[in-house]
């Protein structure tokens, strides 16, 4: 490759993936405002990248897996801009919609404190390998050093590698998503080989040996050494396999802190995409709760946790789709029993049929968490168009290096 055939650019921001983006627009992954990279343009991606003036912002990743592995995004990046780009994104999104507000500051989650990941692992002529696909590859990355999952979880690897010597195809990998919990790990197996007899006495086995709290195969529970629990509050939940958990227990504890303080003083809540009792159990302190989430199982999880924790107040659980089937104000407001305070923590699309309907019910206070900016101030916009102010919003960086960002925010009616 001559250098005359290679282009110089300046990158002058971010893109929705952490890619740098100069004009065209030409995004080069790996680079940051200011830079001045060369490259060969590939349509409308810069390849073989050299950074020729570095950002004072860029330093050395900390992972040494970080050049092949596609696990992270921003560890090129100081933590110092990568709270204030996480924090501009939130903010962009924000005034896209005519908003602004007070950010109070980040919350980022230490290294090595991811709860759960999902594996690739392969068999291979040897055993087997496991780690994240690669940065826009199927080629998988070991990560034996990663700086991301907690230690319990890096511990496991040999243990998914066993999974699949076990019980993979030849053809694709396994899918291994592990979380940790206190009774060990609770491991979940997707992409194997059909479970038949020989193979259910192996993997019942391989559960033993390793002291697996809880093996399931496709959607077939194969061990359960020990219920592999979570707490929330003083309660303590079993979640189906593969269930949605915040991703760090710093970032749960972030969000918590958060919903707790903007729902101060309820006595009666509702918790909207409820999960298995993330908010509604520690809630369940000091308020009646009604908990409503779409996933049958986890709503079953968060009735047996709270069925059997001790000095909790009522929680009344409802399995209902919120898309299609919102709350509707008279239900939020009951006649002499409206709730005082909304929770509501939807998935990336936000929450936009439900949001309509608890801004007509006039909940006075609403905590709002979110995984996705975008939809978020969106929803907030309908908000604050019926009377809401947005008093604050707290980003919450459970995806430490990656380009996600989080947040919990406070709603009250005005008047
Ligand atoms: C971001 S998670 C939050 C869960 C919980 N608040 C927590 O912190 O663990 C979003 C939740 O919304 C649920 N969900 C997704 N689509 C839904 C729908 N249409 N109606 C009701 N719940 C839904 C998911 O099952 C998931 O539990």
């Amino acid at each position: 490759m001559t250098d005359a055939a290679r282009t110089t650019a300046t990158i002058s921001r971010l893109g929705h993936h952490g890619d740098g983006v100069a004009d065209g627009p030409l995004f080069a992954p790996r680079t940051l405002p200011g830079e001045i990279v060369s490259g060969v343009a590939e349509g409308s991606h810069l390849t073989q990248i050299r950074v020729e003036t570095p950002s004072e912002h860029r330093v050395q990743p900390p992972c040494r897996h970080y050049r092949s592995c596609g696990g992270c995004q921003m560890q090129h990046a100081s933590d110092a801009f990568v709270a204030e780009w996480k924090a501009g994104v939130v903010r962009n999104a924000l005034s896209a919609q005519g908003l602004e507000t007070d950010f109070r500051p980040i919350h980022t989650s230490p290294a090595r404190s991811r709860r759960r990941a999902t594996l690739a692992v392969r068999r291979t002529k040897k055993g087997a390998m496991a780690g994240f696909h690669g940065r826009a590859s199927d080629v998988i990355t070991e990560i034996p050093d990663c700086h991301l999952l907690e230690p319990a979880l890096l511990a496991a690897i040999p243990v998914a590698e066993a999974l699949a010597v076990a019980g993979a195809s030849r053809k694709a990998p396994l899918a291994v998503t592990i979380t940790t919990s206190d009774a060990g790990l609770d491991m979940l197996v997707r992409n194997g080989k059909p479970l038949d007899g020989p193979l259910r006495i192996e993997l019942a086995q391989l559960a033993e040996r390793h002291r697996i709290a809880r093996l399931t195969w496709e959607d077939e529970p194969v061990a359960m050494e020990q219920p592999p629990e979570q707490p929330f509050g003083p309660a303590n939940v079993c979640p189906p396999p593969g269930a949605f958990l915040q991703a760090t227990r710093e970032g749960e504890a972030a969000l918590l802190a958060a919903v707790q303080e903007i729902t101060k003083g309820a006595r009666r809540i509702v918790d909207l995409f409820a999960g298995c009792g993330t908010f509604s159990l520690p809630l369940a302190q000091t308020a009646e709760v009604h908990a409503v989430e779409g996933e049958r199982d986890m709503v079953k999880a968060l009735d047996a946790g709270w069925r059997k924790s001790k000095g909790l107040r009522r929680v009344s659980t409802e399995y209902r789709d919120l898309f299609r089937n919102p709350l509707l104000p008279e239900e939020i407001n009951p006649f002499g029993a409206a709730f005082e305070a909304a929770v509501i923590d939807p998935p990336r699309a936000g929450a936009e049929a439900q949001i309509k309907q608890l801004a007509k019910a006039r909940t006075p206070v609403i905590a709002y968490v979110s995984c996705n900016p975008v939809s978020f101030a969106r929803d907030a916009k309908v908000l604050v168009e019926a009377g809401y102010s947005l008093d604050w919003v707290q980003v919450v960086d459970q995806f430490r290096w990656s380009a996600h960002t989080e947040l919990a925010a406070r709603f009250t009616l005005k008047d």
